[in-house]
């Protein structure tokens, strides 16, 4: 049985949202709302706002009014700011993970277990940086000058995220930009708009100044591209699939803004004949199964060496035959629905393809219903193996819980498989032998590599892909990085 949602819940679902644009709560101009759909349920929850390129200039327009005064403001009261977010988010945790069930279908546990303590983590690590943002002096190779650098915001930033994880991307973005001194225009995914309506209201009770944060929910053709195209946006950061970031890209070339790209992986998880199988195989699980197989590190292509691959096929499909799905906000389910329907149509085609290309499913493979599941978008925890490198499903990104098991003879071979993709995201390792972890991470092309462990995050360490996967970091101080430029000043002392 489902967990009785929050009276706090269901009031935030009953109230009719707007946009936040400069401070105040706004209807959007067209009057248009759009359906809040439960994926656990198939049912509308809630309406959402539809912002469309007259918001979109409305809130540009706030933000760059904000400017001024926020990147001007004391850093430690920017910092004050941001702590007392990260607090609040904190102690609103188990609102929150309800309200990310409702929007993305996961489990209530894992959202209070990642999604919540990370974003209140990143806002109260990035309030730590404000105050520490500093240029250098120079020395020039000649005459007789002082030369010194300023870190400045970029100036107005345009958030584009996506709806895996759709209150923490929220702090992925706002977080370092808030911290430089940049003012934002923020746009949830359209499956996923609630956790960022919360976050509107959290934003004004903190007391940020208006216009220093503003929230667009809408779609990706009406109210992404047109922030992402837009010449009051210095700077966007972009979250989603690289088919979309080549479109940022496109727009972003008017005023030639300054662009962040977190884009799609087909992540190795590489698992050698002396490596600890127990914890290999809860690795791989989580690597590919968490948040319902959404996530852009997915560890999706499996290598298992030759030696230990049935053994590890079979205790896969063991594993995944036991998860629980059902309902995200039952404690004793393992996985929930995917994020839609056409989600969900998504991964069926790609299950479909991987058959007809000859791969052998060894577990899952179909969407459930019954038992309280009809309605939802939930498919069955897939394992395919004799799969070849040529398959769309060893290919492309499939964004669901389908782990895909291939074999390998040596380190060098296995490298080459591992290397042979157009993305770069992460990759996992798993062996006792210490030489070989160092040298087969060093041979990657992954922007993370994880070696007997998978999947691990931190506000304080950088994360982002090479190759395809994009370019730009997220977390850590090279996310902060992004959202400041370097001015340098000469003073001629002669
Ligand atoms: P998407 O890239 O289309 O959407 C992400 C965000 O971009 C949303 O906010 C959307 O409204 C916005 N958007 C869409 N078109 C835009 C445009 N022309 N200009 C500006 N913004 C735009 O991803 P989508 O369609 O939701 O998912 C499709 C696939 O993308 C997934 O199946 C998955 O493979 C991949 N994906 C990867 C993610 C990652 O974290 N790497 C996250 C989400 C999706
Ligand atoms: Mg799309």
């Amino acid at each position: 049985m489902a967990t009785q949602v929050l009276d706090e819940v269901s009031a935030f679902l009953a109230r009719e949202h707007g946009l936040l644009i400069g401070g105040e709560e706004v209807a959007p101009r067209s009057g248009t709302r759009f359906d809040v759909v439960n994926p656990a349920t198939g049912e509308a929850i809630a309406t959402a706002p539809s912002a469309g390129p007259d918001d979109v200039d409305d809130a540009v327009r706030a933000a760059r009014e904000a400017l001024p005064a926020w990147r001007s403001l004391a850093p430690a009261a920017r910092a004050e700011l941001l702590w007392n977010l990260g607090t609040r988010l904190a102690e609103l945790a188990d609102e929150l993970a309800q309200l990310e069930t409702l929007d993305n279908g996961k489990p209530t546990g894992e959202a209070l277990a990642v999604d919540v303590p990370l974003c209140s983590a990143l806002f109260r690590y990035y309030a730590g940086w404000a105050t520490k943002i500093e240029g250098a002096v120079a020395t020039p190779s000649y005459g007789n000058f002082h030369v010194y650098t300023r870190r400045e915001p970029v100036g107005v930033v345009g958030a584009i995220i996506p709806w895996n994880f759709p209150l923490l991307m929220c702090g992925y973005k706002l977080g370092p930009s808030l911290a430089a001194g940049c003012t934002v225009v923020l746009k949830p995914a359209e499956q996923t708009p609630l956790g960022a309506l919360r976050l509107a209201e959290l934003i004004s009770e903190v007391g940020f100044p208006p216009g220093v944060v503003n929230i667009v929910t809408g779609f990706g053709e009406t109210a992404g591209a047109p922030l992402a195209a837009h010449p009051g946006v210095d700077k966007v950061t972009f979250t989603g699939e690289h088919t979309t970031g080549q479109k940022i890209v496109e727009a972003s070339k008017g005023n030639l803004k300054r662009i962040s790209l977190e884009l799609g992986g087909k992540s190795p998880n590489i698992v050698f004949a002396d490596a600890d199988l127990d914890a290999a195989l809860a690795g791989a699980h989580g690597a590919v199964f968490f948040n319902q197989g959404q996530c852009c590190i997915a560890g999706a292509r499996i290598y298992a060496h030759e030696r230990i691959r049935d053994e590890f096929v079979e205790r896969l499909a063991e594993r995944a035959r036991g998860i629980r799905l059902g309902n995200g906000l039952d404690p004793t389910t393992d996985m929930g629905p995917l994020v839609s329907e056409q989600q969900l149509e998504r991964v069926a085609g790609y299950i479909a393809s991987g058959r007809d290309e000859g791969a052998r499913v060894v577990y899952g493979g179909e969407r459930v219903g019954g038992e309280g599941l009809d309605g939802g978008y939930f498919v069955r925890p897939t394992v395919l193996t004799d799969v070849d490198p040529k398959m769309r499903v060893m290919r492309e990104e499939i964004f669901g819980p389908v782990a895909m098991v291939a074999s390998f003879a040596d380190e060098d071979e296995v490298i080459a498989a591992a290397n042979d993709t157009p993305f770069g995201l992460a990759a996992g390792i798993w062996t006792r032998d210490v030489k070989r972890a160092h040298r087969v991470a060093a041979a990657l092309e992954a922007g993370t590599v994880w070696v007997n462990t998978y999947g691990m995050f931190d506000a304080a360490i950088p994360y982002g892909g090479f190759k395809l996967s994009g370019y730009g970091k997220e977390l850590g101080r090279e996310a902060l990085d992004l959202y400041l430029q370097t001015k340098t000043v000469w003073v001629d002392l002669a």
